[in-house]
């Protein structure tokens, strides 16, 4: 049977580009995870055939899988052991095309490093945790779904959510669920789970979903703890601290004319790319109390994305997750 196809016109710094989406045939496609704007990162990472781009968030593969097609090799990241697993099977008829590691992508330049490769000729970011690690109740993530409080995506790491929940100060609970969750009741959360972990300390998802119910009310269809989770996620992979490492370790990397490519769905990562594309991007710099205008010694990036490029309408109904989803891209010069 043939895949339904939807067109659409997406304005681009280089001008138009028709985009093909392709509407899902069966949900076997769905098993591990859906891969979000796979037709517009690749088509914008622009890889040159035979080239080697790094894919520093494998999960399922999607994107990987999706690179590979376009004629790219690619060495593909996950810090996540169970990911490399399912890719390693799914992507087993590109052979030698395709090279997966298991390491955090702040760990780039070792990588790289390891495998004698210098340059690269592209590189993608697809941020967050994929829909297995959300699904699967023993890995902690899931306000829904009760297991231990754990939430690493990289089980060899120390810190896990309960670690988080039962050691931090109030101070810091605070802290982490206003910057991270954007939690409004940020304080008052933290102030009743520093005083119930003392004759009981959390270590399963339902117990903190209920405290934080009892707390806080639910307004619309979201679980009340969802802020909460998220924030502890951010937390115990350190995702920001680790995203700011990975921009600068691979657009180091990048060979003049390669791209790189990042995904996010919380408006703090966001900020950060545009802020790194920005500082990268700019040629000159000037503050009102210099005589003249300085050379900017970081200068290496043209912006590809002046606005960041937003699912489709169609992949929004299809794939609700992916309603938060950003795309920024710019290319080394
Ligand atoms: C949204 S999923 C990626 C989905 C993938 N693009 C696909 O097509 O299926 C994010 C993946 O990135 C991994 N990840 C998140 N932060 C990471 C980091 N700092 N280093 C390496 N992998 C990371 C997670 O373990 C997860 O498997």
């Amino acid at each position: 049977m043939n895949a339904l196809l939807f067109e659409r016109q997406v304005w681009f710094a280089t001008g138009p580009l028709v985009i093909e989406e392709e509407a899902p045939e069966t949900m076997e496609d769905f098993i591990y995870h859906r891969p979000v704007l796979v037709t517009e990162a690749v088509e914008l990472l622009a890889p040159k055939p035979g080239a080697l781009v790094v894919d520093a968030t494998l999960g399922g593969g999607g994107h990987t899988e999706a690179i590979l097609r376009s004629g790219a090799d690619v060495l593909a990241l996950d810090q996540d052991p169970d990911a490399i697993a399912y890719a390693t099977d799914r992507l087993a008829d590109f052979g030698g095309r395709v090279t997966l590691r298991q390491a955090n992508f702040r760990e780039a330049t070792r990588v790289l490093d390891e495998l004698g490769v210098a340059q690269i000729g592209g590189a993608l970011l697809d941020l967050g945790v994929s829909s297995r690690q959300l699904e699967n109740a023993q890995r902690g993530f899931s306000v829904m779904r009760g297991g231990p409080l754990d939430m690493r995506m990289d089980p060899r790491r120390e810190l896990t959510a309960a670690t988080v929940v039962n050691t931090y100060s109030e101070e810091e609970l605070t802290r982490i669920f206003r910057e991270y969750g954007e939690e409004p009741a940020a304080r008052r959360i933290a102030s009743h789970l520093v005083k119930w972990r003392k004759s009981s300390p959390f270590t399963e998802t339902m117990q903190l979903a209920k405290a934080v119910e009892k707390i806080v009310w639910r307004h619309g269809r979201r679980h009340p703890a969802t802020q909460v989770f998220q924030a502890l996620r951010m937390e115990v992979n350190d995702e920001l601290g680790a995203l700011e490492e990975g921009l600068r370790a691979l657009t180091g990397r990048l060979e003049s004319g390669a791209r790189i490519a990042v995904i996010t769905f919380h408006s703090l990562e966001d900020r950060i790319v545009k802020n790194f594309f920005r500082e990268l991007s700019r040629e000159w710099l000037d503050e009102p109390n210099w005589p003249e205008p300085k050379r900017n010694p970081a200068f290496a990036l043209r912006l590809i994305t002046p606005k960041p490029i937003d699912p489709s309408e169609i992949e929004q109904r299809l794939n609700p997750r992916s309603r938060s989803a950003k795309l920024r891209v710019a290319e080394k010069l």
